[in-house]
């Protein structure tokens, strides 16, 4: 499974490169806003940073909704760097943008999925990634994981290409949950990441090792 961070904080890149586990990152126009990040030109100056400190997929998020504008705004990020993955929202536009985009070589990501069935239809288009979100369906009491774990069997059993990747990852149980439903790519904020790390057992038995090293 791989592993992406999902921030626009070059920090935060940055610590899970440093982890030695990055395999990508996602981001997304609110994540953008967050690091105060505006203006045409700083948007595709952050992106290109955000390309040369990993080695792997980064997925920038078209802002258009119509078919044409998704279809030049897509063009022109990916223009921006080899490891652009242009990510489209799951519309009826952007199926049909997919599609276009997936034909001409050019790697996308449909975000904003919800359902096993926009998960099929981002199939067909021939997205490279589909992205359920995990965290906004537990958030309306319906079961996130269990999505993702529909979504990998129904790709299984038809051999679709596209990588199921579970967004909208809040804690660390997530990432495990995800990871046992088949997920292709996780993509979450540091926090998860580092939440796995931790067990009070491997902290105790840390302690009673260095102690017993300290009395030899
Ligand atoms: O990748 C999508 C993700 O950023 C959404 O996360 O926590 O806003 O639901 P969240």
């Amino acid at each position: 499974m791989k592993f992406f961070i999902d921030t626009a904080n070059l920090d935060e890149i940055r610590e899970a490169m440093d982890l030695g586990i990055l395999d990508g990152v996602t981001t997304n126009p609110s994540l953008m806003a967050k690091e105060g990040i505006k203006g045409e030109e700083s948007i595709i100056k952050h992106y290109v940073d955000i390309c040369e400190i990993v080695d792997g997929d980064v997925s920038a998020e078209v802002i258009a909704t119509d078919f044409d504008g998704i279809v030049k705004e897509g063009e022109a990020l990916a223009a921006l760097h080899p490891q652009i993955v242009v990510k489209v929202p799951m519309i009826k536009d952007g199926v049909k943008a997919i599609k276009h985009l997936s034909s001409k070589g050019i790697k996308t990501n449909c975000t904003l999925v919800f359902s096993t069935g926009q998960a099929i239809l981002a199939a067909k288009a021939g997205a490279t990634y589909v992205s359920p979100f995990i965290g906004r369906l537990d958030d309306i009491s319906t079961d996130g994981v269990e999505l993702v774990a529909q979504i990998v069997d129904i790709y299984r059993y038809y051999e679709f290409d596209t990588e199921v990747l579970a967004a909208s990852i809040r804690h660390a149980m997530h990432i495990t949950q995800c990871a046992e439903a088949g997920a292709d790519v996780v993509t979450c904020p540091l926090k998860p990441i580092m939440g796995l790390l931790k067990h009070p057992l491997t902290d105790i038995g840390l302690e009673k090792f260095l102690a017993d090293h300290r009395k030899a």
